[in-house]
């Protein structure tokens, strides 16, 4: 659930990127549904979030209002996923299933299915690379063990090709990505925030299996010139080998609901990266669930 009182990121753009908000709350763990273990599409069981997103947000001269918090009425596992041919009530809150396997390496979190409230790996840890916010023992510069050691690899590869990578933003908790969240839509209005920036709950990063890169050429900035430049270029052609994929491409927006995204890479393993990199597909296409917006 919401808190209030989050302090948002002062001036964060919206192509500038995240912080880490590190030792925020930690929050209960929920875990249901089960409907990405493999290619399987077709959830077994799933419990809906309690939240309504849009309605945490209440735009007034661009001012954004964080909402009461809610009941403490934890979602239970017993409780059903409304039926389609059930037309929910106004007052009704949305609802986001949850996945079954949060820690599974093809985990899809998408603004179709999020992870367990509170959910934050165990593995998590900091690659040895270089960060565009120096050394520092955060959050935002882990990702799980198996990524974080791909990460390594490929950054050491890349160096070795004369391309130099900067990591600026990798694991984010629930809170963390709730704030930056709300510093978006205060800053950009909610239109534009979703485009861009995960409802909490629904974020890769979150995972701890993505990370956004940077390079010196755009001023370790994460903006969409990056595609053009060297070292853009040799992620899109590359990251595949060591088992990332660009989760956000260009003109996929329709599938993704996200816009291009050059910097996001989302690790998934060699085997299913190589294969939405041959086929060129995004993840939802791989995992044959596809909802157009
Ligand atoms: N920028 C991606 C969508 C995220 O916020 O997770
Ligand atoms: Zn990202």
């Amino acid at each position: 659930m919401l808190k209030k009182g989050i302090i948002c990121v002062v001036g964060l753009g919206l192509l500038t990127g995240c912080n880490s908000f590190d030792g925020l709350i930690e929050k209960k763990e929920t875990l249901v549904g089960n409907p990405h273990s493999g290619k399987s599409t077709v959830p077994v069981v799933t419990v809906v979030e309690d939240e309504v997103w849009e309605d945490f947000f209440e735009k007034e001269s661009g001012v954004v209002v964080a909402p009461e918090e809610p009941d403490d009425e934890a979602p239970t596992e017993e409780e059903p996923v409304s039926q389609p041919d059930e037309p929910a009530e106004a007052s009704e809150p949305e609802a986001i299933p949850v996945v079954a396997n949060p820690g599974a390496m093809n985990v899809m979190v998408n603004k179709f299915w999020s992870l367990p409230e509170g959910y934050r790996p165990a593995d998590l840890i900091k690659p040895n690379v270089l960060f565009s916010f120096g050394d520092e023992n955060s959050d935002r510069a882990k990702l799980r063990a198996e990524a974080a050691e791909s990460l390594e690899v490929m950054f050491n590869v890349a160096k070795g090709e004369g391309i130099e990578l900067y990591a600026r933003s990798g694991f984010r908790s629930y809170e963390t990505q709730e704030a930056i969240f709300k510093n978006e839509v205060a800053t950009f209005g909610y239109e534009q925030a979703v485009l861009y920036v995960a409802l909490p709950g629904t974020s890769e990063h979150q995972t701890g299996l993505a990370m956004d890169i940077t390079a010196k050429s755009v001023g370790l900035e994460l903006v969409e010139s990056f595609e053009g430049t060297a070292e853009g270029k040799w992620l899109a052609e590359n990251a595949h080998h060591y088992g990332f994929i660009l989760r956000y491409p260009k003109g996929k927006t329709n599938i993704t609901g996200y816009a291009f995204e050059p910097w996001h890479f989302r690790y998934v393993g060699v085997e299913i990266a190589g294969e939405i990199y041959a086929k060129g597909l995004t993840l939802e296409e791989y995992m044959g669930d596809v909802r157009e917006f």
